[in-house]
């Protein structure tokens, strides 16, 4: 009986490791991030949160006021669709190699995006024109929050000028 249960025991061992296992590196996952960052931002995140943001609120023109909010079926399901790309886009935003110094305020800033874009999703999901308006609001303030710690530059403080150096002759 003992030496069954262990002949099974090596069994599973065994079926663990084959070649589906965790255990065999070519089924390791393997990410692609050559894409550099400006080019993920203009290509992926850009165009699905203005895809998102399009389809909310009310444009007013000379013309009067026009409601941008999806008219038909289609036309919800592709906001759905957007947030659904954005909530997405910050899952590869955390991708080994993608992170930016300091990695843990990136990560964080990067979940805080697809947080707001499944809000946003589920808002387009329920045709709510109200709460679409509104999590897009939202999901606007990680792109902005994560721009100005890792682009934009701190204001410099406040200085005189410096005196215009006497021309020498
Ligand atoms: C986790 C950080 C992070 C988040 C969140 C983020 N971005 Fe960015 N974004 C960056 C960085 C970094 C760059 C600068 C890329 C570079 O180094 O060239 C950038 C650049 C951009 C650019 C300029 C690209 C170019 O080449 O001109 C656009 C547009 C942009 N982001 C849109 C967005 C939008 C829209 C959102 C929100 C829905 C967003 N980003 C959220 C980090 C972020």
């Amino acid at each position: 009986m003992k030496h069954i249960s262990a002949v099974a025991g090596l069994l599973a061992l065994a079926a663990c490791s084959g070649p589906q296992g965790v255990t065999n590196p070519a089924a390791a996952p393997k990410y692609d991030t050559s894409l550099p960052m400006n080019e993920f931002m203009l290509h992926v995140v850009h165009p699905a949160s203005q895809a998102y943001w399009r389809g909310s609120g009310i444009e007013v023109t000379m013309a009067g006021e026009r409601d941008l909010s999806p008219k038909d079926e289609a036309g919800w399901e592709a906001l759905v669709t957007a947030a659904s790309t954005v909530a997405e886009a910050g899952n590869a935003l955390q991708l080994p190699g993608r992170a930016r110094a300091p990695e843990a305020d990136w990560n964080r800033m990067a979940q805080d995006m697809t947080a707001r874009a499944l809000e946003a999703r589920t808002a387009a999901d329920a045709h709510d024109k109200q709460a679409v308006f509104d999590t897009g609001g939202r999901l606007y303030e990680t792109c902005v929050a994560c721009h100005m710690k890792y682009i934009i530059e701190p204001p410099m403080p406040e200085k005189p000028l410096p005196e215009v150096p006497e021309a020498r002759n």
